[in-house]
């Protein structure tokens, strides 16, 4: 079966109280519609229609990453009927069209399987729920035999009408066939004045055609957002699912309420995560990584055994096996961490390789480096790697000493096995094997006397 997938995501979201358009507020750290139209790619549909209204520029902007979606414009909302007739003009042939908002973001994939199926046997399919209270929604109206006959919005509906529970979703996959005849006989006589979707569903009751409804069992899988409130709490349901999916791979989350990921982690046997720690985009510890209380990690993959402590800060960085990271430490990107090294606290690093078993325990700015085995790299240690115009590199070859508060300035190469004496400035390259120092000579002024108070 093909079908066509129409997103609605003209509402202007007034009660966001904000500038951006409602359906490209974040969750998880991706734009509302992005999750959705994730979802509808998903399906492997023959078209996506996006119908946007309010701030389409920025929508379709922001949703550049994703090839081969097509556009719709509703200039003025005049109901979700009227939103998917904007779409006709874009959608090719298809057994099926399907119905999904840039405002419902968390609507899975195998719900949707659920309800194309039904509509594959040629009846109109709709998603329904039974929510804790379904005050606003739409009423699934049935006849004595439970098939469903129409759709009744709140506004419009009878007090009897108001009693019923289930409710529609809005989600719904219509026959292709008969999409186009039944939008063009929508009217806008109702309480609200709006044409809506709502009504194919009497008209598919009546010609034959059949209506079947797929109950959803999650609230908040349908739930739709409207406001910062519900925005945040299905932000945390999402949070909450991706903890126990950490859960149930044996992560240890030393308290699952408080993690966040904002992309895809993937974590190997016998992982720890400590309290507060965010995760954006695709991160991969391997088996027994530990990473402590309050990190950022960010696009990075960290090897097996490797420990990170509290508050650092890790952005595009890989690092090997049982490496030490922190506390306090930022690794940004194009850092690349050996075998057994360690970088320590307040030790920033960009664009640098660190070899197996190499140090740098505190107080150090690498960047542009190369930093080969075994290296120690004291205290205080910078590279000087830029002279406000280019950057230049800095090679540090095996078994090396920097020695504490030096600074290394680049284009500069330390030898293998060199020591370099604390507090130098080494703006030469420093031969294998010995010492350098350069540094101003310590002298003692013998007859020297501290002034008297006169
Ligand atoms: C709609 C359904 C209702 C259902 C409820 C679920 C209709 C007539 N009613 O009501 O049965 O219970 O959703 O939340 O469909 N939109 C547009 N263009 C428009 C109007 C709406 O793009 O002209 C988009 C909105 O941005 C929003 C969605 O469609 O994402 C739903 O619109 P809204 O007005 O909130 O529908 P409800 O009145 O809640
Ligand atoms: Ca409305």
């Amino acid at each position: 079966m093909n079908c066509n997938i129409v997103i609605l995501a003209a509402g202007k979201g007034s009660r966001m109280y904000s500038d951006t358009p409602k359906v490209l507020h974040r969750l998880a750290g991706k734009p509302m519609l992005g999750h959705v139209v994730d979802t509808a790619l998903a399906l492997s549909p023959q078209q996506v229609v996006v119908v946007y209204g309010h701030g389409g520029d920025r929508v379709r902007e922001a949703m550049s990453v994703y090839d081969g979606l097509h556009w719709a414009e509703q200039a003025e909302q005049l109901g979700t009927g009227h939103a998917v007739q904007q779409a006709l003009p874009e959608l090719k042939p298809a057994d099926v069209t399907l119905v999904l908002y840039g405002d419902v973001p968390l609507i899975r994939k195998e719900t949707l399987d659920d309800l194309l199926a039904q509509a594959a046997r040629g009846s109109l399919a709709v998603l329904s729920v039974v929510p804790e209270n379904p005050a606003g929604y739409g009423r699934i109206v049935k006849n004595e035999a439970g098939e469903v006959t129409a759709i009744v919005e709140e506004k419009d509906a009878s007090e009897e009408q108001k009693q019923i529970n289930e409710v529609n979703t809005g989600v719904m996959a219509i026959p292709g066939s008969r999409l186009t005849d039944w939008l063009g006989c929508l009217s806008n006589d109702n309480a609200q004045g709006e044409y809506y979707l709502t009504d194919l569903v009497a008209m598919a009751s009546d010609d034959g055609t059949g209506v079947k409804s797929v109950v959803c069992g999650d609230e908040q899988e349908v739930a739709g957002v409207n406001n910062k409130v519900q925005l945040a709490a299905l932000e945390r349901h999402y949070q909450r699912c991706l903890a126990r999916d950490l859960l149930e791979t044996g992560a240890t989350l030393a308290d699952p309420e408080r993690i966040d990921v904002r992309g895809r982690l993937q974590v190997g046997r016998d992982v720890f995560i400590d309290v507060g720690c965010v995760f954006e985009g695709e991160v991969t510890l391997e088996d027994g990584v530990q990473v402590g209380p309050y990190c950022h990690i960010r696009q990075s993959t960290l090897g097996s055994g490797t420990v990170v402590e509290a508050f650092s800060s890790i952005d595009r960085t890989a690092a090997a096996g049982q490496v030490t990271i922190g506390p306090y430490a930022r690794l940004r990107e194009g850092t690349v961490l050996a075998e057994g090294s360690k970088v320590g606290n307040f030790v920033e690093t960009k664009k640098s390789t660190l070899g197996k078993g190499s140090k740098a325990n505190h107080l150090s700015y690498i960047g542009d480096a190369e930093v080969g085995e075994e290296v120690n790299i004291g205290a205080g240690t910078i590279t000087c790697n830029y002279d406000g115009v280019n950057k230049a590199k800095t090679v540090i070859g095996d078994n090396a000493f920097i020695g504490s508060n030096s600074s290394l300035v680049a284009p500069v190469t330390i030898g293998t096995g060199a020591t370099v004496g604390a507090g130098s400035t080494i703006s030469r390259d420093a031969p294998d094997d010995q010492l350098t120092v350069a540094r101003g000579k310590q002298v003692t002024v013998s007859n020297w006397k501290r002034p008297e108070k006169k």
